[in-house]
């Protein structure tokens, strides 16, 4: 960190999920497979999905709307404006601009996004950790939105049965008091073995230069191979996360994880040797929402009493690409 940097305070946080329930019954409809068979090897029992005008756009609104009524900061204020979004329904304008336009938050700020999957919110933290810390940006708004379920293959049983839709957001500024909401914070990626998880856009080549050929545009998962390498990374590095900001195991209150299969968020929960009560889950009910699942969780489990805020929780993520991250944070009254 640099000398004399600004500290964060994270003023609210809010998500958004669409209204249509699929449950794993359901999707016997489609292909070959069982609730039992889903909820065994993952802790799925139903997910949210998009329908009509629903979309990672609408949704990100909604949850950025949330999370700026809990911060008591105006949009009018927000300085910038960053979207976790891996495959929004238009590449562009960006969803930033998109939110910026329907929140009325000033012109001439400037709003992307930015493409971490699953680890999405923690890298944006990381940027609006940066523009506080240097002074350059007050008030910032972090939204994380997907709607996988437009971008998956829905005969692929195996990697459809994962993920729901959902958006969350959050609203950073300088902090007035000198407390730092962010103890510790950590953004890492490994490029070679992006393979195993991958959307392709849609696309053709100019036929003047070669014949057309239609390349699937779908999300394509190698499910083994990601969850050998989440469940080998992960644990040890949360454990090192904790050892490097200088505190214990019994220092920190919650870890609340991506959401992207339960036999994961246990393999870290063993390592850390951390009660069910300190290790935040809404899998069952909301699947994996990509970046949106750490907020969903945070705040849901607020909301039904199972989170206390004036804590400290580590927020961990991994996804595509592949890549990862943590976060050590102060939750404070009222966030959510
Ligand atoms: N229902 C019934 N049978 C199924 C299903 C299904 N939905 N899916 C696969 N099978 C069958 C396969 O056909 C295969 O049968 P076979 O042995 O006769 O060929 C068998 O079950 C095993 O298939 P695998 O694909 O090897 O299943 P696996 O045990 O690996 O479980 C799963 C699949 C649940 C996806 C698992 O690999 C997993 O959870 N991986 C981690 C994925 C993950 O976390 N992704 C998201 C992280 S990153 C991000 O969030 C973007």
């Amino acid at each position: 960190m640099i000398s004399n940097a600004i500290p964060l305070r994270i003023a609210g946080v809010g998500y958004s999920v669409p209204k249509t329930v699929i449950t794993n019954n359901d999707l016997t409809k489609l292909y070959d497979t069982s609730d039992e068979w889903i909820y065994s090897r993952t802790g799925i029992k139903e997910r949210r999905m998009v329908s009509g005008n629903e979309d990672a756009v609408s949704l990100g609104i909604e949850a950025a709307k949330k999370a700026l009524e809990k911060s008591g900061i105006k949009a009018e204020d927000i300085d910038m404006i960053i979207v976790a979004a891996s495959a929004p329904p238009q590449l562009y304008p960006a969803v930033g601009c998109q939110i910026q336009a329907t929140l009325n938050i000033p012109n001439e700020i400037p709003a992307f996004d930015i493409t971490a999957a699953c680890t999405g919110l923690i890298y944006t933290l990381t940027i609006a950790r940066g523009f506080i810390a240097s002074g350059m940006y007050k008030n910032i708004l972090l939204v994380a939105t997907d709607n996988n379920s437009r971008l998956l293959d829905w005969s692929d049983r195996s990697a459809s049965i994962l993920f729901g839709d959902g958006a969350g957001a959050m609203v950073v500024t300088a902090s007035e008091d000198g407390i730092d909401d962010i103890i510790s914070i950590d953004i890492r990626s490994n490029g070679s073995i992006g393979e195993i998880i991958q959307y392709n856009l849609a696309g053709k080549n100019c036929p003047l230069v070669e014949p057309n050929t239609e390349k699937p545009s779908f999300i394509t998962m190698n499910g083994k191979e990601v969850y050998r390498f989440v469940a080998r990374v992960l644990p040890e590095y949360v454990e090192k996360l904790v050892a490097d900001a200088g505190m214990k195991n019994e220092d920190i209150d919650y870890l609340i994880p991506h959401q992207a299969n339960l036999r994961i968020i246990q393999a870290v929960q063993e390592r850390l040797g951390y009660s069910d009560e300190k290790v935040v889950t809404n899998i069952e009910r909301f699947g994996n929402t990509s970046a949106a699942s750490i907020p969903l969780a945070l705040v849901e489990s607020v909301e039904q009493g199972k989170v206390k805020l004036g804590s400290t929780a580590i927020l961990t993520g991994f996804g595509a690409g592949m890549t990862w991250g943590g976060a050590i944070v102060r939750l404070r009254e009222g966030i959510c």
